[in-house]
């Protein structure tokens, strides 16, 4: 199996400790609490789509991971990270879980209560004007990604192996830790363009869902997160 070095080991560990985990997860697997209350990011996303998203959906990639792993002996033990690392040649059940399980507890702690959340720290906010223009050209750029996917997925901001910002979008359960993806690197930020993020409260709507996520962003945390992927990818 392939292992993950630098920028992309740390990425891997970094959702998964954050939320409570031991340093390398293994099966089975458990739902992290979510870190507020499921009304704390009203009005930008409504209490019954946390409860929803949190507990049904995510519960349910937890779950579908657990079941896919004990059916199959070779996957016993393997870290979490190792799984996504080489999704491109493991069964479906397990690419789309155990992305569904990281991606949306990468999520959870992205955000915070609405207009809380700050702003990006020096090193990654001057990142960002490098590479983008500035933070809002950044805002547009993301946004863009995320409408422009088609059906369901993520957007992401990564720190590639070489030390480089870009904005990439997946499909489905992908992300930019797996062998499978566009572009590899160390996700700092993700939003999730699923339907069942947005749709009680926006509808069809993404466009607007997204534009009103950067209240929640918690800056903080991606700037750490920021930190930490510099100094492995370098
Ligand atoms: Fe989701």
């Amino acid at each position: 199996m392939r292992k993950l070095t630098g920028a992309l080991a740390f990425a891997a560990v970094l959702a998964t400790n954050a939320v409570g985990f031991a340093a390398e997860p293994k099966a089975p697997f458990e739902l992290p609490p979510l870190p507020y209350a499921a009304n704390a990011l009203e009005p930008v996303i409504d209490a019954k789509t946390m409860e929803i998203h949190h507990g049904k959906h995510h519960q349910a990639y937890v779950t579908g991971l657990n079941k896919a792993i004990a059916a199959d002996k070779a996957l016993e033990g393997k870290p979490l990270e190792e799984l996504l690392a080489n999704a491109g040649t493991l069964p479906a059940a397990v690419r789309n879980n155990a992305g569904g399980h990281w991606n949306h507890s990468q999520f959870w702690r992205s955000m915070k209560a609405p207009g809380t959340g700050g702003k990006p720290a020096d090193a990654l906010a001057k990142a960002i004007e490098t590479k983008f223009g500035s933070i809002d050209e950044f805002k547009q750029k993301f946004q863009t990604a995320g409408t422009g996917r088609f059906g369901s997925g993520w957007v992401w901001l990564v720190v590639t192996p070489g030390g480089e910002l870009e904005i990439t979008s997946t499909p489905n359960q992908d992300n930019p830790l797996m062998d499978v993806a566009e572009v590899e690197g160390a996700p700092i930020l993700g939003n999730d363009l699923w339907e069942h993020a947005y749709y009680l409260k926006y509808q069809n709507r993404r466009a607007d869902y997204l534009s009103a996520w950067w209240d929640l962003v918690d800056w903080a945390e991606v700037s750490k997160r920021f930190d930490a992927a510099k100094s492995a990818a370098n």
